[in-house]
């Protein structure tokens, strides 16, 4: 299939670093939420997944930085991922699944073990990433300018300040090229820098620099500067790879047993359409479950999946989505693998071979 500029998907993009850095106060700022502070004792023990428009990422990015971009994804799909060291293995689903990362990593703090382990995840599936380098407004006498441009928010600040940030700018970029990474804030990244490098790294030499963005979470300086960054990424560097494909992929998210309703899966379908009606086969514990898909629903926009809410209900749904699927049978379902649709003309063994092959 050949790329299609206009016919793009919404790119999924995976939140990951060490417990605390500020993954979901990050996605709450960009949402206008507050689940962390729903959080059981403020961590993360779930995956989360969050659908941002176009829209909102249009106005966001031009109502500060007074830039027009060329929207041609039609919004961006959030997953949160836990950083308490026990949910390496939601760490590693949520990784798995998404085209482009951001590493948190709290500027206070450094680099820490689960930031070296999700860099791991990260070379290992060779994901593009950028870093949020968060909450900057904890830099002593910091001063807050909401949802600024870090340029912006930069400048306001005193030469304590600023020399402070710098500091531990340097201490970071220099704990990175210790995992062997370069990095570097992402406006003194030089034009034409990583094209070379890039160039280079096809022939085996070495990487390109990573773009810093720093942020606060709490007052939004930077926010803006960071989906700017994903979206003009993801436009120039990635349109092959986010080219929407008639072909299903779909992945379970997580399984979850409700009272009343019975058991649904939370999906991520990254490619296709799903209707109602659709025969599935999904990955079993005891083997191939092959089931009809019974409602399609999907949470409002930048409303957390796992946060219980009102749902929207389809009648089909075309991909990138995240999508709660109801259907008998789906109690053994397993978390992290493929789900696939049984078309007219499938041999229903060779589908339900396929399930398991995962
Ligand atoms: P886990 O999911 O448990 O790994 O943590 P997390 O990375 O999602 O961090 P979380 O959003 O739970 O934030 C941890 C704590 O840091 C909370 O108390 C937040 O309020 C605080 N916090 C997060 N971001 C910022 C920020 O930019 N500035 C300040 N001052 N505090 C922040
Ligand atoms: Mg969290
Ligand atoms: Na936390």
């Amino acid at each position: 299939e050949k790329a299609d500029n206009e016919n793009l998907r919404s790119p999924i993009c995976c939140i990951m670093g060490h417990v605390d850095a500020g993954k979901t106060k990050l996605l709450d700022c960009i949402r206008g939420t507050n689940v962390q502070e729903g959080e059981a004792g403020g961590i993360t023990q779930q995956i989360g997944a969050t659908y941002l428009p176009g829209e909102n990422l249009r106005d966001r990015i031009n109502r500060e930085l007074k830039v027009h971009v060329g929207l041609k994804v039609p919004g961006l799909l959030l997953i949160d991922t836990p950083g308490h060291e026990s949910f390496m293995n939601l760490r590693s689903r949520g990784s798995g699944l998404c085209d482009i990362a951001i590493l948190v990593v709290d500027i206070m703090d450094g680099i820490k073990p689960q930031t070296v382990e999700s860099l791991k995840l990260l070379k290992m599936r060779k994901t593009p990433f950028i870093v949020a380098l968060n909450k900057v407004d904890r830099l002593y006498g910091w001063k807050t300018c909401h949802n600024a441009s870090i340029v912006k928010a930069k400048n306001q600040q005193s030469k304590d300040v600023q020399n402070e940030f710098e500091r531990r700018l340097t201490e970071i970029i220099a704990q990175f090229k210790e995992q062997g990474l370069n990095s570097n804030l992402y406006y003194r990244i030089k034009r034409g820098e990583n094209e070379e490098k890039r160039e280079k790294e096809e022939k085996g030499e070495r990487e390109e620099t990573i773009s810093i963005v720093p942020t606060s979470a709490i007052s939004g300086e930077g926010i803006p500067d960071m989906l700017l960054l994903l979206v003009k990424w993801c436009q120039r560097d990635m349109v092959e790879k986010l080219t929407y494909r008639d072909k299903v992929q779909c992945t379970v998210l997580e399984v979850k047993v409700n009272e009343g309703d019975g058991t649904t899966i939370d999906v991520v379908l990254v490619n296709g359409v799903l209707h109602e009606g659709d025969q599935i086969v999904v990955c079993g514990m005891q083997g191939p479950i092959v089931t009809t898909i019974r409602a399609l629903s999907t949470p409002h926009p930048l409303k957390e999946l796992r946060v219980k809410g009102t749902y929207l209900h389809h009648k089909e749904i075309k991909a990138a989505q995240f999508i709660k699927i109801a259907a008998q049978d789906l109690k053994n379902a397993v978390a992290g693998t493929d789900i696939y649709v049984v078309g007219p003309n499938d041999d229903l063994e060779v589908v339900k071979e396929l399930t398991m092959g995962d």
